[in-house]
């Protein structure tokens, strides 16, 4: 095998990465084999190897998916995610076989739509590198520690706070074309008085070949959480008047109709 569709736009070659599957697959075909899954070591030597980072310090935490690491590059602080290798005998019952070709599907995902974010002024961490499963990211807190998530902070203006997320997300709604997918109190990171949008690979296009109602339950299901959590500072919005201000502001020209074909029955 020639190395999946990520390994093509690899700065460095598919050298490093295929070395690293045979290694790990014992020259079998990635989804046929269990793959172990990464220690700090594993990420410190492919993160310096790659040339990802100079240092990896710690592990921050292990999501359903992915482990987050502070690193460094030379002096300054970053973020290192790595999409993890690993098949559990549970997680291949439920899930299918993670293979390392969908972790790097993940890792690349991921920093295009923080790219495209980014470019559109959403405050996102700006994406630095990506190689195979690992994405590297601006670090968002003060010197090495992160900043918040926004579960953990007591806001002083909640109703300015929530107008902030709004803004940030109608922007990579309408600028970026994406739905998040995911958005909660615990992708929202808050720094500088600021929303920090995190956690993006499952987000979804909005472009000429979206599913406009898939489009419509993730944003209505985005929104409704985020409501939700602003409920405990007392406030209350209408859900469906967001939706159509977001919708109002951008479908995609060729989908204008889209709810004109079959009745929109709501989600
Ligand atoms: N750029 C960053 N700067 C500072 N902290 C970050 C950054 N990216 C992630 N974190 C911290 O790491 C946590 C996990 O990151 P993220 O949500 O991207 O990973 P995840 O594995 O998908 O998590 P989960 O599965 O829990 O959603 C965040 O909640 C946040 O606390
Ligand atoms: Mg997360």
């Amino acid at each position: 095998m020639v190395g999946g569709p990520v390994e093509k736009f690899n700065p460095l070659k598919p050298s490093a990465i295929s070395q690293k599957r045979e290694r790990q697959t014992d020259g079998k075909w990635a989804k046929q084999v269990a793959i172990k899954e990464i220690t700090l070591e594993d990420v410190r030597h492919d993160a310096i190897e790659f040339g990802l980072a100079t240092e990896v310090l710690a592990q921050v935490k292990a999501g359903k998916e992915a482990s987050i690491f502070i690193a460094k590059w030379k002096e300054h602080p970053i973020m290192l995610k790595a999409y993890r290798l690993w098949r559990s005998a549970q997680a291949s019952n439920e899930r299918g076989v993670f293979t390392l070709a969908k972790m790097q599907m993940l890792a690349a995902k991921e920093y295009d739509v923080l790219k495209e974010s980014f470019q559109a002024g959403v405050t996102v961490p700006t994406p630095i590198g990506r190689v195979g499963n690992y994405i590297t990211m601006r670090f968002i807190g003060d010197g090495l520690d992160p900043a918040p998530q926004l579960k953990d902070v007591h806001l002083e203006n909640p109703n300015q706070a929530l107008d902030a997320i709004l803004e940030e997300y109608l922007k990579m709604y309408r600028d970026a074309n994406y739905v998040h997918g995911d958005l909660s109190k615990y992708n929202i990171l808050w720094w500088q008085n600021r929303p920090w949008i995190i956690d993006v690979p499952q987000a979804y296009t909005v472009g000429p070949w979206a599913n406009m109602k898939e489009v419509v339950f993730l944003l209505r299901r985005d929104i409704k959480n985020l409501l939700s959590y602003f409920k405990r500072y007392g406030i209350k919005r209408n859900l469906d008047e967001i939706v159509d201000v977001f919708l109002s502001e951008y479908v995609p020209e060729n989908l204008r109709h889209y709810d004109e074909v079959v009745p929109f029955r709501g989600v």
